[in-house]
């Protein structure tokens, strides 16, 4: 028996998380279920996280939550919950598969293309950190962060996930070709873990490309790994290719704590009616029972539903219009009365429980990542932005007067593209420029150096910010503006 946390959430969570349990109860799934308060309900009640602190100790103490759909409040500076949730957990990995589910129509079924496809996810970083500003009040900025040890977490996963499925193929989805120094560190920590899985095909495609191929040729990729933003964005569009959102599972693997949850959102529009789909949430929970290593019982409910949805049951949501739709209850007694039937296609062979030991972490302190890189670090200028109306020979002359013989200015730029000293009238401007300053000397500069001129363009700019021009041994550590 393992104790799982589970949290309804709100909208058609209730509704579909009764399915679900209703499914398990029958199938004898040695679970055990703690139930814990999170969710809008929460948050309505002042609890600004969305869950209550004995809900945190539980799941912090089970190390498992399934959770339903859980809507985030409307209005400005409110965090949702669910990314909280994630994020708060540390759980790196999104991991989503994406099946030909017999039963459900979609182009592909039709015409006779399996889809077998997992997207796995980072889910902590990139833009999703929420670090906003306006510089200006015409210009906001989104501060994007790949970093190193956050990256090797999530492939480790996907490639040790990709080992133990037996897929033959992983492929890293990118945009390395423009964000050269984000994605370009994502994509190389891909290829760096690649080397210790020899069996497995590694390869990469930029993500406008898989896109493409995705929708004419879902069936050519296994396993595809992606940053934040991209993931998120490619798995909807996986979700599309086997049927919509009604059947897209989601698990948030972390090494102490995991998420199993639908990707859905709350359906507002159907709350309250019975009429919901559980199947994503179901999936969701049998991803949970193989992650606890009850393999039976997920094979048993798996052949069940593939059963059920074979012979053309359905909720309202998809399948044949021209039959009758059961609501969420009694699809949820369908599956039930299917329970030992097997399915025509791909049935799910009967793998014996092998029950994970649940480890309960205690953790003293929060985890530092740190990678290995030592070397030596200079600062070689700096990158100033700076709010300005006028003209970019004009900015220049202003600017050139504060170089001092510590600093150069090399290059002038206005939304990434160079304007001075060279550039084009055609460059449309906004009111906020770049100002790069490098060091004059080899020797490189010093943070009081950098203070120093930041004071000195303070007297004639409004400055927004400024980032430091950093040299680790021969490699440089920022990009160079578009023209430079
Ligand atoms: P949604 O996924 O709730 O609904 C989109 C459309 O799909 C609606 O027409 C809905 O009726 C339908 N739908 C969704 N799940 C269904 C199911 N199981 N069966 C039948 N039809 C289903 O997306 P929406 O409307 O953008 O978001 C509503 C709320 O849910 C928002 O507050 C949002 O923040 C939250 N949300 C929560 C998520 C989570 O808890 N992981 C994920 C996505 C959204």
């Amino acid at each position: 028996m393992t104790k799982i946390a589970v949290a309804k959430g709100d909208g058609i969570g209730p509704e579909i998380m009764k399915a679900v349990i209703e499914i398990f109860n029958a199938a004898n799934v040695p679970l055990e279920y703690e139930y814990v308060d999170m969710g809008k309900w929460v948050f309505d009640k002042g609890y600004s996280n969305g869950m209550t602190p004995e809900a945190q100790e539980t799941i912090e103490s089970l190390g498992i939550l399934f959770k339903g759909p859980m809507e985030t409040p409307k209005g400005k500076g409110v965090k949702s919950v669910n990314v909280t949730a994630r994020k708060t957990w540390n759980t790196y990995a999104n991991k989503r598969v994406f099946q030909t589910l017999h039963g459900v129509d979609t182009v592909f079924s039709k015409a006779g293309i399996p889809i077998d496809l997992t997207i796995v996810r980072e889910n902590i970083e990139d833009t999703y950190g929420g670090i906003e500003h306006m510089l200006t009040q015409d210009v906001a900025l989104a501060r994007r962060f790949i970093t190193r040890p956050g990256s090797l977490q999530v492939i480790k996963y996907a490639f040790e996930m990709a080992k133990k499925k037996g897929t033959k193929r992983i492929t890293c989805g990118h945009k390395a070709n423009i964000m050269k120094i984000t994605d370009g560190l994502f994509l190389e920590v891909f290829y760096e873990v690649a080397k210790d899985y020899p069996e497995l095909q590694a390869d990469d495609v930029i993500v406008d490309d898989l896109c493409m191929k995705l929708v004419t040729r879902p069936d050519i990729f296994d396993v595809v790994v992606l940053t934040n933003l991209q993931g998120d964005i490619v798995s909807d569009l996986c979700a599309g290719l086997v049927g919509g959102l009604g059947f897209a599972p989601s698990a948030n693997i972390g090494d102490h704590i995991s998420i199993f949850e639908a990707v859905h959102g709350t359906a507002p529009d159907i709350t309250g009616k019975n009429i919901a789909n559980p199947t994503a949430l179901l999936l969701s929970g049998l991803a949970m029972l193989r992650h606890l290593g009850y393999m039976r019982s997920a094979s048993m409910i798996e052949n069940a539903l593939q059963y059920t949805l074979e012979q053309g049951v359905r909720t309202g949501d998809f399948g044949d219009r021209s039959k009758p739709a059961l609501n969420t209850t009694d699809f949820a007694q369908a599956i039930i009365k299917n329970f030992n039937q097997l399915p025509a296609h791909n049935p799910r062979p009967m793998l014996e429980d092998k029950p994970v030991t649940q480890t309960v972490f205690k953790l003293e302190k929060n985890p530092m990542l740190l990678s290995n890189e030592e070397e030596y670090e200079k600062i070689v200028g700096v990158d100033i932005f700076l709010e300005c109306e006028e003209q970019p020979m004009a900015l220049a002359d202003k600017a050139l007067k504060h170089t001092t013989d510590l600093f150069k200015l090399v290059t002038i730029s206005n939304r990434g593209t160079q304007v001075w000293p060279k550039g084009s009238v055609f460059t449309n401007l906004v009111n906020q420029y770049r100002c790069r300053f490098e060091s004059v000397a080899e020797t490189g500069l010093t943070q009081i150096d950098i203070l120093e001129l930041y004071k000195r363009m303070a007297g004639d700019f409004k400055i927004c910010s400024t980032e430091l021009l950093n040299m680790v041994g021969d490699k440089r550590m920022y990009s160079l503006a578009q023209g430079q």
